[in-house]
């Protein structure tokens, strides 16, 4: 709580908006998305299926080929734009990039097609730019999309401009499914905010990418890696770990504003690890069994010591940490995670834009001012 005029800082625990896209139950370490918990979604409906579902909010939902015909479209649409981008994509990082690219869409009116066209062409984009801003940083020209392909395996095409193993398409599926939506994450009350002043989807998607990019939310998965890479070896965990949070860091994948449990879609996303292991032939596996042993160990110490040191506030490992491991183990560079991320966020994003805009009023909170106060103030003249 702040002030003596008490508000919870960082609006913890205050609902702003009502919707039917997700739910989290924190205590119990529950994910609901679009009616269907995280564990029988990702795995099983495909990244079209659970998009569909988003977008249709609570009315009938597109096929989910009809979304994938769209998104493949809506690719083949960006793609054509990136020589018109200047150097958008050029920036260093690749949310930096991501925000110019997309910031160059627009979200026209179109006679035809369904009312979640926009959603679709938007999110396409966001994959398109991530992917051709990768290509760029290798010294690579960008791959054309393939259109006939799901949003994921052709995410993975774009990046290597090969065809990916379908282990490799299938974790990637279960990882945009698992991240699609997540309540009122920052990035999607980001959007919503921008949505409620009557502005257009791309400045409200525009917003929550740089809302994502933060360490606190979306940014966490590349430096979980470092920290694995820092930490070196299981027996190294505890001592590192220690000396960090001496040093007031926080460790990066621990912790959530909403789960007081391990967050479920770690359950998931180590699950979906496990089985790109179990397909690939024992030399290959070596590293990812090695990279999870690792991690694993780090989970569990930094569990204990942050139990230790803030006994009232459970702080478990996010969807973060073993989002780091599972985009390593398929090849997805490091710098390319939190853009990743977007890829399938974006549908979330479109989402709560449309809902926004269909049952939301003006999204304007007061502050408390605690600056000083002129005296004697003369009255209007
Ligand atoms: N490492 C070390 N300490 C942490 C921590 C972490 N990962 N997460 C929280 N804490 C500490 C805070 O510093 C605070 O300590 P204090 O009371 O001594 O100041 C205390 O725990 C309570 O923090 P809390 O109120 O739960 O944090 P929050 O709700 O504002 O933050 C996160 C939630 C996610 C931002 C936070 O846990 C965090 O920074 N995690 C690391 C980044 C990350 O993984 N982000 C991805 C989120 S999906």
């Amino acid at each position: 709580m702040g002030g003596q005029n008490s508000f919870p800082i960082g609006l913890e625990g205050i609902a702003v908006a009502e919707t039917v896209l997700s739910k989290v139950d924190g205590a119990a370490g529950r994910l609901i998305i679009a009616g269907e918990d995280v564990e029988n979604l990702a795995g099983r409906a495909s990244f079209e299926e659970v998009a569909a579902r988003l977008w249709a909010a609570d009315g009938e939902p597109p096929a989910a080929h009809e979304v994938q015909s769209a998104l493949g479209r809506a690719r083949q649409e960006a793609f054509l734009s990136i020589s018109s981008l200047g150097d958008a994509l050029d920036a260093a990082d690749a949310m930096d990039a991501l925000r110019a690219a997309v910031a160059h869409l627009t979200e026209e009116a179109r006679a035809a097609g369904p009312r979640w066209a926009a959603a679709a062409r938007i999110t396409a984009a966001v994959a398109v730019f991530a992917a051709a801003w990768a290509r760029r940083r290798a010294g690579a020209g960008p791959v054309p999309p393939d259109p006939s392909a799901g949003h994921a395996r052709d995410y993975l095409s774009m990046l290597r401009g090969s065809g990916p193993a379908h282990r490799e398409v299938d974790a990637l599926d279960t990882y945009f499914v698992t991240v699609v939506d997540h309540g009122l994450n920052a990035s999607a009350f980001a959007a919503r905010v921008v949505a409620s002043t009557g502005s257009d989807m791309v400045s409200a998607v525009t917003a929550a990418i740089g809302a994502l990019k933060g360490p606190l939310h979306g940014g966490a998965p590349g430096p979980v890696l470092d920290m694995l890479d820092h930490v070196g070896r299981p027996e190294r965990a505890r001592e590192w770990l220690g000396s960090e949070l001496g040093a007031r860091r926080r460790i990066m994948g621990m912790g959530h504003r909403v789960y007081r449990v391990r967050d479920p879609r770690a359950f998931v996303l180590e699950r979906a690890i496990e089985r790109v292991q179990a397909a690939i032939a024992d030399a290959a596996a070596a590293p990812i069994a090695e990279r999870l042993e690792l991690a694993r160990a780090v989970e569990r110490e930094a569990t204990s010591l942050l139990a230790a040191a803030h006994p009232d506030r459970a702080l478990r490992a996010n969807v973060e940490f073993y989002t780091a491991i599972l985009l390593e183990a398929i090849g997805i560079p490091r710098g390319l995670f939190s853009a990743t991320f977007a890829a399938a966020r974006a549908a979330g994003w479109t989402a709560h834009v449309d809902e926004e805009r269909r049952k939301g009023r003006l999204i304007r909170p007061s502050s408390l001012y605690v600056g000083p106060v002129p005296r004697g103030r003369a009255g209007p003249t």
